[in-house]
């Protein structure tokens, strides 16, 4: 809708050309515009939390903090992302290609096909170990290195949950749930 607006379009829609409803409608797009810019600003990896969270459904199996408790469906059986020693190129592999034989989805479904996975093996050849399609979204490359920058960031190597990472990642809505984390490692 704002894309529509901005994008010069105004004076192509009747209504818009009153200069009442033109004013209304500046201040709308000026505080529009500013709103998105001020939720986001603490949070350079917004992007890639949304494709976590919300796209891809990773805390599904890892949990909302990766920690690899996404109860009932993993049962502890996804990996702890927080203590993951993988570097970002096998990131990126390991989410484009998912875990042959284990239930770690694919969600790149160009890659086994461009040979991009684990040194070009095929579909084919692995089987029935072919990792699944997700439960959620597929992601372009470059969502999943967004995706892979927001775990570099907030979520490999954290340590211990705390109360500020769960109102991070969860929003002041969850502050109940959040308190029964502690406030300092
Ligand atoms: C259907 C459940 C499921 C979903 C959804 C899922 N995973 Fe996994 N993931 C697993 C399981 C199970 C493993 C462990 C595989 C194994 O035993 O090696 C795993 C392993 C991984 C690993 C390897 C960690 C390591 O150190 O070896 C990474 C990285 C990973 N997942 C990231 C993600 C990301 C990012 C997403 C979302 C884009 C995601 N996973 C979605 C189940 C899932």
């Amino acid at each position: 809708m704002l894309g529509f607006i901005t994008g010069g379009n105004i004076a192509a829609v009747p209504a818009l050309r009153s200069p009442h409803v033109g004013a209304a409608l500046a201040a709308l797009i000026a505080a529009a515009a500013l709103w998105p810019r001020a939720a986001a600003a603490d949070d350079d990896f917004a992007y890639g939390r949304r494709i976590f969270q919300e796209k891809a459904q990773c805390p599904y199996c890892h949990g909302w903090a990766g920690d690899g408790s996404g109860e009932p469906q993993s049962s502890g059986g996804a990996a702890n992302l927080r203590e993951t020693r993988l570097t970002r190129d096998q990131l990126i592999e390991v989410i484009s290609c998912g875990v042959p034989g284990k239930a770690m989805p694919r969600f790149d479904d160009q890659a086994y096909a461009e040979k991009r996975c684990y040194n070009g093996v095929t579909e084919a050849s692995l089987g029935q170990y072919l990792p699944p399609l997700p439960p959620g979204s597929v992601l372009q490359h470059r969502e999943i290195e967004a995706l892979v920058g927001f775990l570099q960031a907030k979520i490999i190597g954290r340590g211990p949950i705390t109360r500020a990472e769960c109102l991070e990642a969860l929003g002041e809505r969850a502050a109940r749930t959040c308190s029964q984390y502690p406030e300092t490692p």
